[in-house]
């Protein structure tokens, strides 16, 4: 399982990357206002900024909504650096923009993904990722989880190559059960990557362990 950390912010970008686990990033127009960057010049150094501190894969996400703009916001994504994953909006226009990158061989992330119907779409359109907001669907008592057992059920059904990209990630417990249903990849806070580590019982037994130590040096 890929993992990736779901922020602008570079200083957790840097923590996550010198932990030695992540995969790649992704963003989203709202999470690029919280870290107060704004205006184009801005934002596409900021894309830059990201593939300079990671290795992997970096989403980053088109603001037009018809096919045209699409292409053009993504082409100059796509130049900045070839880490860089343009991210479509699951609407016809963006589906459209997909099979035009996928074609091209420019990698593609759909998002705002709410139901199998339209994961069932990003695979046809050969998206390289596709991401389902679980904990927006959690959000309105739907079962966010349910729909990433069952695009894994279709995707496996024939066998389409397209990464389920598990977003609106929350928490730790989110992670474990995407990983126990077979998303390819999660995205989530730092905080909820973090909250993996935790576990009284080893930091109990470390805490032995030292002191057991200290006793015999
Ligand atoms: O990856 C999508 C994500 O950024 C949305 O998360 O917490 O705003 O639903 P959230």
């Amino acid at each position: 399982m890929k993992f990736f950390i779901d922020t602008a912010n570079l200083e957790q970008i840097k923590e996550a990357q010198a932990m030695g686990i992540l995969d790649g990033v992704t963003t989203n127009p709202s999470l690029m206002a919280k870290e107060g960057i704004t205006g184009a010049e801005n934002i596409l150094q900021h894309y830059k900024d990201i593939c300079e501190l990671v290795d992997g894969d970096v989403s980053a996400e088109v603001i037009s909504t018809d096919f045209e703009g699409m292409v053009k916001e993504g082409e100059a994504l796509a130049a900045l650096n070839p880490q860089i994953v343009v991210k479509l909006p699951m609407i016809a226009d963006g589906v459209k923009a997909c099979k035009y990158f996928s074609d091209k061989g420019i990698k593609t992330n759909m998002t705002l993904i709410f139901s199998a119907g339209q994961a069932l779409l990003a695979a046809k359109a050969g998206a390289t990722y596709m991401s389902p907001f679980i904990g927006r669907l959690d959000d309105i008592s739907t079962d966010g989880l349910g729909l990433i057992a069952e695009i894994r059920l279709i995707y496996d059904n024939y066998g389409f190559d397209t990464q389920i990209l598990a977003a609106s990630v929350r928490h730790t417990m989110h992670i474990m059960d995407c990983a126990k249903i077979g998303a390819d990849v999660m995205t989530g806070p730092l905080s909820a990557i973090k909250g993996l580590l935790k576990h009284p019982l080893t930091d109990i037994g470390l805490a032995k362990f030292l002191a057991d130590y200290k006793k015999g040096n």
